[in-house]
């Protein structure tokens, strides 16, 4: 691979400022899927999306497809959705169940464990040298669950999960395991494209509260019920609360809420907003602790590199790559499993309400996205230094409570945190 780029800082973490083409030079975006993307865990579902055996899920690791199943034993295994013959897509479905997957092309036919079992003509038709037994599905050489949440990596000799995620555990909790009955993944998969960078969704996710109060403000103040004091309306009555940058890229941010959390009943109804009030705050304070449980209302999170959500309103995301100016967004809805059904059912319509494709929210996301990545078109624009100094050197470590670098949820320290492991890991071997 050419590299333009070796050697030269993208992300000039004293200073907080990086170059914009960041997010749409194809050089850096090769390296990305190499250095990236093959050395990262990856999300690839959540157990509840394949409660039986031989249940089937197709997903990505960054542009590689490949299929989630769980195997006859329980356990889970993924394979690269690629024919060993011509590389045509064995299965074509997005989730189901099946003993087999048959290649549609010559017929070809792989077992659950990815083996090849049955090859058309292999008698008459094949070399004596042809061997079956070398001809599987290529697996992902990893596969670890945490909390419910399977991810895989294409690096054999990769830390564990529970290393990768450090940190990070602490507030994935928050969402994944406030609930003694734990959480389930309810609905199907949004999945939608959206021509712009996949790090403008990451980044965002991990690190920027700022954006909210003026990127969202209308629908937020459109949502707010009248009679909500005007002290108290919208994202922006919450000032300078937490935020945490946390190691290996990872990213959360969060509100201090009062124990009222008033943004979730605005965003997914008031059945739901009560259940929060009297139901989940206390399972989650007994559960976790009094912090995650009555104090972190409305979280966003982003797991290093593309795996993000947003507790409270339990919208989880990846940020699929589709070459340097494009991403395929997939988005569902997780909600606790004894809930009742009519709050399950609130939480699926107040998200599909705000961050579905069609969403209040999500569309005044894209709008910006969108438009940075048009701008970028121009030779001047993806020339740009941009700036990354919010906060700069006004965040601290060591918080007793709160895992990370901790200050302002005003602040760009998680984005710089995520750009810093984002740098470390595109310049390797280069
Ligand atoms: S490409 Fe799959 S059988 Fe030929
Ligand atoms: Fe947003």
């Amino acid at each position: 691979m050419t590299s333009d780029h070796k050697d030269e800082m993208l992300i000039d973490l004293e200073s907080g400022s990086f170059r914009a083409e960041i997010f749409s030079s194809r050089e850096i975006y090769e390296r990305e899927l190499e250095n990236v993307f093959s050395k990262c865990w990856l999300f690839l579902g959540h157990e509840t999306q394949l409660p039986n055996e031989l249940d089937f899920l197709n997903t990505y690791m960054a542009e590689d497809p490949v299929i989630l199943v769980r195997q006859e034993d329980g356990t889970f295994r993924a394979f690269l959705n690629q024919c060993r013959h011509r590389g045509m897509q064995v299965n074509q479905y997005d989730f189901g169940n099946s003993p087999v997957f048959a290649c549609p092309y010559h017929g070809w036919t792989y077992g659950a464990d990815g083996a090849l079992i049955n090859v058309p003509m292999e008698d008459s038709a094949f070399p004596k040298c042809f061997d079956k037994g070398k001809l599987g599905l290529r697996e992902v050489p990893r596969l670890e669950i945490y909390k419910g949440l399977i991810f895989g990596n294409w690096d054999g000799d990769a830390e564990s999960l529970t290393d990768y995620l450090g940190e990070a555990a602490y507030y994935i909790d928050a969402l994944f395991d406030r609930s003694p009955a734990g959480v389930e993944v309810i609905g199907g998969i949004h999945k939608w494209t959206i021509d712009s960078n996949w790090k403008l969704g990451a980044e965002q996710f991990a690190s920027d509260m700022y954006h909210v109060a003026l990127t969202h403000g209308g629908v937020v103040e459109a949502m707010t019920p009248e009679d909500v004091p005007v002290d108290r309306r919208g994202f922006a009555a919450n000032p300078g609360k937490q935020y945490s940058a946390l190691k290996g890229g990872h990213g959360s941010g969060f509100y201090l809420s009062d124990g009222d959390d008033a943004i979730i009943a605005s965003i997914l109804g008031p059945r739901v907003g009560e259940y929060y009030n009297t139901t989940l705050r206390d399972q989650a304070t007994r559960r976790l602790d009094r912090v995650r449980g009555e104090l972190m209302g409305s979280q966003h999170m982003t797991v290093f590199p593309n795996f993000s959500f947003l507790a409270g309103i339990n919208t989880v995301r990846v940020w699929h790559p589709r070459g340097p100016d494009a991403m395929e967004v997939w988005s569902f809805v997780v909600v606790p499993k004894d809930a009742p059904q009519e709050v399950k059912d609130d939480y699926r319509r107040g998200v599909e309400r705000t961050f579905s494709p069609a969403g209040t929210f999500e569309q005044d996301d894209a709008e910006n996205w969108l438009i940075i990545q048009n701008t970028l078109k121009g030779y001047q624009a993806s020339k740009s230094m941009l700036n990354l100094q919010m906060g700069l050197g006004m965040a601290s470590g060591g918080d007793p409570t709160f895992p990370g670098t901790v200050g302002s949820c005003y602040s760009e320290e998680a984005a710089r945190g995520f750009y810093a492991e984002w740098q470390r890991l595109i310049n390797e071997n280069q």
